[in-house]
């Protein structure tokens, strides 16, 4: 039950009323982490890379890993790219294996992003792999480096986009943002339901770490079937490793390995029960 597109378990999602969590790793033991936790739910995940992220683990090295990965786990797994923007770079993720690609061309004039998504469309569909765009703009930034600043979706571009690029899902903007939320998040529902309605297509929300389990309940319910998380995988692995250190006297290298594998485990399983992907794989 091994690679699939995330066309496939997305549409398996939309139809079923669950999420299914895109999960951003960086290492071998994220992946496993993230895989192990998904099996054990009997649960389809999405393993995905963020462009912006391959200068810690390059594409070359982890894209490997996260397509064996899934081709060996005993649950559907899509293995996508996350926040794409080079072309040379998508086109590699495509020949090693990912099955998905997102275009992230919302920084760009409306006619612009449909232009270049359509370009990495067409590259896909080579491949016989599945896109993402995005349309609005998320606030933060995949690696907090930059502090860019959220662009709700607006429906009628939301519906143009769609219209001009059959992307087959659309990232939105509606209160989320990357990384930590500095004031609680108001995820404007009303606005999602208004997208969903004139895009049809499963959508992406960007930002999973620290919403709550109810805002991630209504947003399934109002379209939204495909979630990203990052921030609280690592930070996760993060408040672990720490807490073995501290606690430990001596701590050997594979201790600290199976520490890691733990913590994502532990994030990764979490937002699935969250997402009720449980049991549907
Ligand atoms: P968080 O790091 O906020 O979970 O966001 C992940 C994401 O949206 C990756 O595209």
């Amino acid at each position: 039950m091994p690679l699939v597109t995330m066309k496939e378990v997305v549409a398996r999602a939309d139809h079923a009323g669950y999420g299914v969590g895109s999960f951003n790793v960086v290492s071998m033991q994220t992946i496993m982490g993230a895989i192990k936790a998904a099996e054990d739910a009997n649960s389809p995940i999405i393993l995905q890379a963020a462009e912006v992220r391959l200068k810690h683990s390059p594409l070359n090295l982890l894209g490997p890993m996260m397509v064996e990965a899934a081709r060996k786990a005993k649950v559907p797994v899509a293995v996508h790219l996350d926040h794409g923007s080079q072309l040379e770079i998508i086109k590699q993720a495509l020949a090693m294996g990912f099955t998905s690609v997102m275009y992230d061309g919302s920084h760009l004039p409306l006619e612009e992003n449909i232009k270049k998504t359509r370009e990495v469309i067409k590259l896909a569909k080579e491949y016989g792999a599945s896109t993402e765009g995005e349309i609005g703009r998320v606030g933060g930034s995949e690696d907090s480096s930059e502090d860019i600043e959220m662009v709700i979706t607006q429906v009628k571009d939301a519906s143009s986009f769609f219209q001009h690029t059959g992307v087959d899902t659309l990232a939105v903007a509606i209160g989320n943002v990357h990384g930590i939320y500095k004031s609680e998040p108001k995820l404007q529902f009303q606005r999602l339901m208004e997208i969903k309605q004139a895009v049809g297509i499963p959508l992406v929300l960007h930002g999973g770490s620290g919403l709550t389990n109810s805002d991630f309940r209504r947003c399934i319910s109002c379209g939204i079937k495909k979630i990203n998380v990052q921030t609280a995988t690592l930070t996760n692995v993060v408040r672990k490793v720490r807490s073995l250190l501290s606690e430990t006297k001596e701590v050997d290298y594979f201790t600290y390995h199976q520490c890691v594998i733990d913590a994502a485990y532990e994030s990764v399983g979490s937002h699935i029960e969250a997402f009720q992907s449980g049991n549907q794989a």
